[in-house]
């Protein structure tokens, strides 16, 4: 049968699933995971249906309601897909419903921490199942093609509390039997263990499941908006998202009504390996955005803006993934105008417009992956993740938007957003839709070049402003061996000297890198994003006095936008850059979430 998705073994004919009813065991001792999936399909079905699952043991599958065994097997693990799990559903009577008992082993999506890992009293666990790694937790439809609503009962140690990618329900004591034919009673109704229970009552494709357990306290920050944290960190977070429902209102200005209800923020541990993951009602952030900077705002406007596109509106596959991470840049940038203004808009952009080069310039090799939509066929989406669907995506409809005015592609975005909520699109769609609401588009602009090209149109276009010009024509001036003088850096915040880094030429001398930083303190910065901007640059200039603090900014944070550019510059500079970041991945490799060890390794191996 026809598949419907690259990255799933999910058949275009059979039903999907439409809703799933979860229990959880959380079993610390072993990381991993004992739980039962009771998957509707969208209708009745006979014979074959197929599963994506990675890692996952299958004890057994039943029809829920006789209780008779489902004949199923498990295929090889495959590397991107992981194994099919096959059901051979009875002929005589069709289901709507089969009940999975399964448990984890080492699940892509989820890390267990130790206490120390946590840096808490107490263990912590937590998903990021974005883009493909929903399978590794439950069995299911695992392609954003599909849209599920879920109930969770999570059992976890009495100790600590969970939240959810969905409504809060209750905290009860565990019932007997409930835990089901993967956890005996003895462990479900255990002394010492709770249950959280949560329903997602909208539909959400399945890299939106998300939840973490773990010692987490809260404080309201908006009529809408609570932050989750750890009680170390939970005020300053406070204090730092305080803008949060400000940013709401400008987004339901701007896109529409606001459609899941709570908007709530959860601040992880070090290890979590993204800036911020947009998962409804509950979005996942990294504590390095907490930096005491206003600009840093500008992740939690992203992932507000997935509220609208991304998690309403869906890329049908990951080869679609410029409609939900290109029109959330273009969402997230509006919002930073109107809370934040045009100048800091505009430096936002400009950092775009160099990340988007420098990724062309990346991908110089492999030009597939410099196309809005890439053939992603035996392309495992965590190996080619760069800034083109961001940029390029961005870059595109800021082009129509220039094109037709802003009123009027405002009245078109709505439009968009209210036509195709809560279903996943592919780029065609858009394409269709575009067209049709705009006759005579497609002479205006070149919708193919933009979106089955490769590289950058030339009617793409460099933001224009005062500041972020003036920051380029000084990082000009440091190959003359000028340096920014205090004056002119006096009121720059961690953004301007992050497009300052990054406007530098690649082959800096070590010394001026060296009086750089023994002026400006940035390999020191408080902002990560400085900080590692400034450490990349030193290291790949050659200098060794900075091995020190790459090592212990390995070992603190796992976020791959930073893992990415330090272990590579090491890995690329010398023999001994590469043995020192060996070395500081064996010894941290533990802390890192499973996706992000994925991405170090590759690192590696490229460099051997
Ligand atoms: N959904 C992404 C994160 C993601 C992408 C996770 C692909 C796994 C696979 C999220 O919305 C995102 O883009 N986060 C950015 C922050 C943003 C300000 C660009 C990040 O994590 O850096
Ligand atoms: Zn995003």
């Amino acid at each position: 049968m026809a598949p419907l998705d690259p990255h799933s073994y999910a058949d275009g004919e059979s039903p999907l699933t439409t809703h799933v009813a979860l229990t959880l065991y959380l079993d610390f001792a072993t990381c991993s995971l004992h739980g039962s999936a009771l998957l509707t399909l969208s209708a009745p079905h006979s014979g074959s249906l197929s599963l994506d699952t990675r890692s996952l043991t299958i004890h057994s599958a039943v029809d829920p309601s006789s209780l008779s065994p489902i004949p199923f097997s498990l295929s090889p693990p495959e590397p991107i897909l992981g194994s099919k799990l096959s059901l051979s559903l009875p002929a005589e009577t069709p289901l709507s419903s089969i009940l999975v008992s399964f448990s984890t082993s080492s699940s892509s999506a989820l890390q267990f921490l130790s206490p120390s890992q946590a840096a808490s009293p107490f263990p912590y666990a937590y998903t990021q199942c974005h883009p493909i790694h929903a399978r590794s937790i439950f069995p299911c439809h695992d392609t954003p093609a599909a849209r599920i609503r879920f109930s969770a009962l999570l059992n976890i140690p009495s100790s600590l509390s969970a939240v959810m990618s969905a409504r809060y329900h209750a905290r009860r004591d565990p019932i007997p039997s409930e835990g089901g034919l993967s956890c005996p009673d003895s462990l479900w109704c255990a002394p010492g263990r709770i249950v959280e229970q949560f329903v997602m009552e909208q539909s959400i494709p399945p890299y939106l499941f998300a939840f973490a357990v773990g010692h987490i306290v809260c404080r309201d920050i908006g009529p809408r908006t609570r932050v989750y944290a750890g009680p170390d960190v939970v005020d300053e977070a406070a204090r730092e998202f305080a803008g949060t429902e400000e940013m709401m209102r400008a987004g339901e200005k701007l896109f529409g009504p606001y459609d899941w209800e709570r908007f709530d923020l959860l601040v992880l541990p070090m290890s979590f390996p993204c800036g911020g993951m947009e998962n409804p009602r509950m979005v996942f952030l990294t504590p390095t955005v907490i930096k005491g900077d206003p600009a840093g705002a500008h992740v939690v406007a992203h992932e507000l803006a997935h509220s609208w596109t991304g998690n309403l509106i869906t890329n049908k596959t990951n080869e679609d993934f410029w409609l939900n991470e290109g029109f959330t840049m273009y969402a997230e940038r509006r919002i930073v105008e109107v809370v934040q203004g045009e100048e800091r808009a505009a430096l936002n952009m400009g950092r775009g417009w160099k990340g988007l080069n420098r990724t062309v310039e990346r991908f110089r090799d492999n030009m597939e992956f410099t196309k809005l939509k890439p053939c992603m066929q035996g392309v495992d989406p965590d190996d080619v993740y760069s800034e083109i669907p961001y940029e390029k995506g961005f870059q595109f409809l800021w082009r129509i938007e220039r094109q037709v005015g802003r009123p009027v592609f405002d009245e078109f975005t709505k439009k968009y957003i209210s036509t195709f909520k809560f279903q996943s699109i592919d780029t065609e769609t858009f394409i269709d839709f575009l067209k049709a609401n705009m006759p005579g588009i497609e002479n205006q602009i070149d919708l193919r070049l933009w979106i089955e090209g490769t590289g950058i149109p030339p009617d793409a276009m460099e933001p224009v402003s005062a500041v972020y010009n003036k920051i380029k024509t000084l990082a000009s001036e440091f190959k003359n061996g000028q340096m920014p003088g205090k004056d002119e850096v006096a009121q720059w915040n961690g953004q301007e000297w992050q497009l300052y880094l990054e406007n530098l030429s690649s082959n800096v001398d070590p010394s001026q890198a060296l009086a750089l930083d023994a002026r400006y303190r940035l390999s020191e910065s408080r902002d990560w994003e400085v900080k590692v901007a400034f450490l990349e640059l030193a290291i790949s200039a050659g200098c060794k006095e900075y091995y020190a603090e790459a090592e212990r900014s390995l070992k603190q944070v796992g976020r791959m936008k930073y893992l990415r550019p330090l272990y590579t510059a090491l890995a690329k500079c010398s023999d001994e850059g590469k043995m020192l970041a060996r070395r500081i991945y064996a010894e941290s490799r533990n802390c890192y979430h499973p996706i992000a060890q994925g991405v170090v390794e590759s690192i590696l191996s490229k460099h051997a």
